[in-house]
């Protein structure tokens, strides 16, 4: 994983709603990470990413106003893996932020989809693997950043495109007695992109380790805030590594609150 450039690309990304039929002049570039320029989390975790090029495909499968969108992302993981849907988010934001950095703009889509007529178009899919999201790869109409249809979603979405200070995402009292990487790389991460801004996830101190927990009180690994903390995962990662220091996340037992603790290398 290149942390400096993804964390870097995280301080840019938005989701863009509105696209031209044009293909990205560095699509070619993305190439690469879909088979191996990734880190896996937990590491024997399994993921398949395709791009879909053909547009009146790409049509039926986004539902809504997005325009001619010409290359789609199908991202696809075995869900009979514990942990698959953090799995998808932790790998499929690499992409994301990778594409950010390429100038290709990116929405992550779960809801406003037909991801059953995604998954029969990505070629060799079978049980027990399924498409869980897609995205535009893509080039924005001028304006996409701040047009209508992006102000309107915004307006939708929880707390209007906002994201959480650090005081709900973590006590205040455990909050002050981190290190500074992983306050920063906490406030970083909370530029997650996650399911209507939702921002599903908290941290926590258990003993001196730092944990990660979905917000649902009765969480399971198919709810799809667990994709929403993949995602905010990797961009905590990022977040530590590009301050120079190194750490990973250990995966917890699947079905509980906490999601995964971070361990911080010496
Ligand atoms: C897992 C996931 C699913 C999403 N599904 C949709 C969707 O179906 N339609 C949509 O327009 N945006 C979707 N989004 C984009 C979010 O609405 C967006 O990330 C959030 O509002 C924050 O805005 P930002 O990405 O511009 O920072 C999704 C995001 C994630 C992470």
């Amino acid at each position: 994983m290149q942390a400096q450039r993804l964390a870097a690309a995280a301080g840019q990304r938005y989701s863009c709603r509105s696209y031209t039929a044009d293909v990205p002049p560095n699509l070619d570039q993305l190439a690469p990470f879909l088979t191996d320029g990734f880190e896996p989390f937990p590491h024997n975790s399994e993921v398949r990413f395709h791009i879909l090029d053909k547009p009146a495909v790409i049509q039926q499968i986004l539902k809504g106003p997005w325009g001619p969108v010409s290359r789609l992302l199908l991202m696809a993981v075995r869900s009979d893996q514990p942990h698959y849907l953090e799995a998808l988010g932790y790998a499929g934001q690499q992409l994301i932020l990778e594409a950010t950095a390429l100038d290709i703009q990116t929405c992550w889509v779960a809801g406003m989809c037909d991801l059953k007529q995604a998954a029969r178009h990505f070629p060799g899919l079978d049980s027990p693997w399924s498409v869980q999201a897609v995205s535009p790869l893509g080039c924005g109409t001028s304006g996409s950043k701040t047009g209508m249809k992006q102000k309107l979603f915004k307006f939708l979405s929880a707390q209007r495109g906002q994201r959480h200070g650090l005081d709900v995402l973590m006590h205040p009292t455990e909050l002050a007695s981190l290190p500074p990487v992983l306050v920063n790389a906490i406030q970083a991460a909370a530029k997650a992109p996650s399911a209507l801004n939702r921002q599903p996830w908290r941290y926590a101190l258990r003993g001196t380790e730092l944990i990660v927990s979905s917000t649902q009180t009765a969480p399971q690994r198919t709810h799809p805030s667990r994709l929403d903390l993949g995602i905010a995962m990797l961009e905590f990662t990022a977040a530590v590594r590009a301050q120079g220091q190194d750490g990973h996340w250990q995966p917890r037992q699947a079905d509980a609150n906490p999601v995964a603790a971070f361990v911080l290398s010496a």
